[in-house]
């Protein structure tokens, strides 16, 4: 055993993702797409915490908050079982006792906010420390682990703004934004699963990636958030961001409604609404929290008018919050 292995919980806070820009780059032998994104961490976050289980038998999960799906789909137990598999066993390996996990979910699920990908980071991360391993997996092999679980985990291992290439495991560090601004989420109760919206991207482009004109913003930004960009800065730029996403015609067609619901946001609120990832949650940004709250009680008061419509089976997800920063990161 390399140091002790944790009695005591281990808490991790997995923050979501939001995608400035998406760009799809194009399909890749293996069905994956190459990318080329810049990946942002928020403040919102689920949090985990991990504790050897103390008895036999398997890991187990208890998922609080939102709804999160069927536990045997969870990405939190997969992780667990990829990073103890990599660790292997034998003389001089570290023990991997069966791991009791809660999870408080906060972050809405399939939503384009990698709140899955980043439980599966949290959860690699804390289930070595719980086994005393800290030192058994290297970086690379680390990323390996995040990797082979899924394709936006790798980002979470470091949780900094980065730009995102090849199918999610080219991670290159940016400075980042300085400030806070806010940011206004709105998710619809609509399932959008990930794989359906390439597939209709890959219909209507014939196994190409995008037109090129979002490569070009996206890269734009990925050296401007390089040299560290400030927030008035940033929200200078909504406008050519919010369309930067390669995936919106697809996903506005696996998700009946998103085009109205983004119309309609944008003639409430009369700023650019952008798409993460593969949708179907939008966003805007603001110049800070507070006017991110103000934004969420006035769409709350658009869907009860009717000015805003509901679309699909549930009521949204109406989540104001900001970009983490650096300094959140050292005080939480
Ligand atoms: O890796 P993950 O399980 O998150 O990916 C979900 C699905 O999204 C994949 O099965 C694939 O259809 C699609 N995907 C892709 N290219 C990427 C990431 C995801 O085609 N870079």
């Amino acid at each position: 055993m390399t140091d002790a292995a944790h009695q005591t919980p281990i808490v991790r806070l997995a923050p979501a993702k939001l995608n400035l820009t998406l760009a799809v780059v194009g399909r890749r032998a293996d069905g994956f797409h190459d990318l080329h994104s810049v990946f942002v961490p928020l403040a919102l976050h689920d949090v985990l915490t991990v504790a050897p289980a103390g008895t036999a038998g398997p890991d187990s999960l208890h998922v609080t908050g939102m709804d999160a799906g069927p536990l045997e789909e969870n990405l939190v137990l997969r992780a667990i079982a990829a990073a103890r598999t990599a660790i292997g066993q034998g003389p001089g390996r570290p023990t991997t006792p069966p791991l009791a996990v809660r999870l408080e979910k906060r972050i809405p699920v399939a939503a384009g906010l990698g709140g899955g990908s980043s439980d599966a980071a949290a959860a690699i991360d804390a289930s070595l420390e719980a086994w005393g391993a800290s030192e058994a997996l290297d970086p690379a092999r680390r990323h390996a682990v995040a990797a082979s679980v899924g394709s936006d985990a790798p980002f979470f291992l470091a949780g900094n703004p980065a730009l995102v290439e090849g199918r999610g495991e080219r991670i290159t560090p940016l400075t980042g934004i300085h400030g806070q601004p806010g940011i206004l989420l709105v998710t619809p109760a609509v399932a959008v699963r990930t794989p359906d919206v390439f597939a209709v991207f890959d219909g209507s482009h014939a196994g190409t990636g995008g037109d090129g004109s979002v490569r070009m913003t996206s890269a734009h930004l990925a050296q401007e958030l390089g040299n560290g960009l400030s927030a008035t800065d940033l929200i200078a730029r909504a406008g050519v961001l919010a369309s930067a996403n390669d995936l919106m015609a697809a996903a506005a067609l696996v998700a009946p409604g998103l085009v109205q619901l983004r119309r309609a946001l944008t003639r409430v609120l009369g700023r650019p609404i952008g798409l993460s990832g593969s949708g179907p949650t939008l966003w805007t940004l603001y110049p800070s929290l507070g006017e991110a709250e103000g934004a969420a009680v006035t769409v709350e008061a658009a869907i009860a008018d009717g000015s805003i419509p509901s679309i699909g089976d549930g009521p949204a997800s109406i989540i104001p919050t900001t970009i983490r920063t650096r300094q959140e990161e050292a005080s939480t």
